[in-house]
């Protein structure tokens, strides 16, 4: 599908409530399906991404019963069965195959873990090393990518596992299986990665003796979860509100975790007028209301290293608004964007050239100058946030902006044209690749 993005002719004005947040919703159907009891699930992301984690979580015993906003499911109580033919489909999202991959590595049943060519193209060897180290029988292909084949476990033992990279997945993989090991397991990590495994854990009955740590048989009891609305889809309201000029945009109630807040403090330093509103707690996650009021005043910055991790998948989107501001925007410390959903720093590139864009690509970052944005045709690489970030983009720019492979949207946020034009966005959604 091609989406076509007409340039804005006044301010993009209005209140958004995003989607449930991704993460945090894989989370909630996964530990969910490991409890014991019903638990009531309400602010679900339904996307590609999380519908391909409940159906596995189904696939593997859970009850899953749908009702006016919200999700019931009755879980397995830690005993999975075996699903169906033996494999798990997890589509394009790379979360639900390497958290899954912990908790199927202790089962007693055999289980294949599959996806589409961009997820079977990406590194798992950062997963299945230390499942191996717990006694794991897990194998990738050569290239150490998925299909994953997990073999029957006669027992895993915990392990003390020192991370090479800041990743999430790897933590919460690790932990997982941790919890179907032997004795302790604990992850260290070279920067905070989010924390939402750690957070939601003991609302499910586990407590963490210390941080990052879990003790191995620890059961999970179902709980009543609301999941908070996604920062990682809000940027592109907030971000489409800072370039395009007239524009006021109020996000309502978004997970203001710090370990998913880098984006903000960017675009803070960057000179955007971003303000927080009502500030609360939903579960053990911050939130608060976000009004980001166009002011013309965007200059370029040297994004801080120490913030990548905690903007890592804004980092598309940052890139497109600094093709708006004035001056050279460097972006390093990010090699870890080459191995998302696409090479996100090639993704990006290509596509901000096809806009007029000035700019250098480095292997782990872009320096990206800011200023005349025109129109064309650039290609996503079936990528949902690189193409809503040219999609945002295509706001300001000179023509139409025709975006390819842009079905993969819903992979994160199925509701992104519908949201965009009720900010008074023209954009639209045509067959053809
Ligand atoms: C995620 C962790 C991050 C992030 C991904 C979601 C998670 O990946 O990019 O979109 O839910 O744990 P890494 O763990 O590979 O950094």
């Amino acid at each position: 599908m091609i989406l076509t993005v007409e340039p804005a002719v006044s301010g993009l004005q209005g209140e958004i409530a995003p989607p449930g947040d991704k993460s945090i919703s894989h989370r909630a159907l996964i530990f969910s399906s490991l409890a014991s009891g019903r638990s009531e699930l309400s602010g679900l992301l339904e996307s590609e991404d999380t519908l391909a984690t409940l159906k596995a979580c189904e696939q593997l015993g859970a009850v899953v019963e749908r009702q006016p906003g919200r999700i019931c499911i009755t879980g397995t109580g830690g005993v999975l069965k075996a699903p169906a033919g033996g494999l798990l489909d997890m589509g394009n999202s790379g979360t639900a195959m390497r958290l899954l991959a912990g908790v199927l590595s202790g089962q007693s049943f055999d289980c294949t873990l599959s996806g589409d060519a961009s997820l079977n193209s990406r590194p798992m060897r950062r997963i299945v090393l230390p499942l191996m180290q717990m006694g794991a029988d897990i194998s990738a292909s050569e290239a150490g990518t998925a299909p994953l084949m997990i073999r029957a476990c006669p027992g895993l033992h915990g392990i003390d596992y020192v991370s090479p990279v800041a990743s999430a997945q790897i933590k919460s993989c690790v932990l997982l299986a941790g919890l179907f090991a032997s004795g302790t397991t604990h992850v260290d990590e070279p920067h905070l990665s989010r924390d939402h495994t750690e957070r939601m854990l003991p609302l499910f009955g586990v407590d963490l003796p210390s941080p990052r740590t879990v003790v191995g048989g620890s059961r999970l009891s179902a709980c009543r979860f609301a999941v908070p609305a996604d920062i990682s889809s809000a940027v592109f309201m907030l971000a489409a509100a800072a370039m395009t000029p007239g524009s006021e945009v109020l996000v309502r109630q978004v997970g203001l975790n710090p370990t998913r807040t880098g984006f903000l403090r960017c675009i803070e330093a960057m000179g955007a007028s971003l303000s927080v509103a009502n500030p609360a707690a939903e579960n053990t996650e911050p939130v608060g209301d976000l009004r980001l009021e166009y002011n013309g005043r965007l200059r370029a910055i040297d994004v801080p290293e120490a913030l990548i991790p905690d903007m890592i998948d804004e980092l598309p989107m940052l890139m497109a608004l600094a093709a708006t501001a004035s001056g050279t925007t460097r972006i390093r410390g990010a090699a870890e964007l080459r191995v998302k959903e696409s090479d996100r720093i090639a993704v990006m590139a290509n596509g901000l050239r096809k806009l007029g864009v000035e700019l250098e690509e480095y292997p782990d970052g872009i320096d990206i100058r800011g200023g005349r944005v025109t129109g064309g045709r650039v290609d996503s690489a079936g990528d949902h946030r690189c193409a809503m970030s040219f999609a945002v983009l295509g706001q300001v720019a000179s023509a139409p902006v025709a975006i390819g492979q842009a079905e993969y949207i819903a992979t994160s946020y199925p509701g992104f044209t519908g949201d965009m034009h009720r900010l008074g966005a023209r954009m639209y959604m045509e067959s053809g690749s």
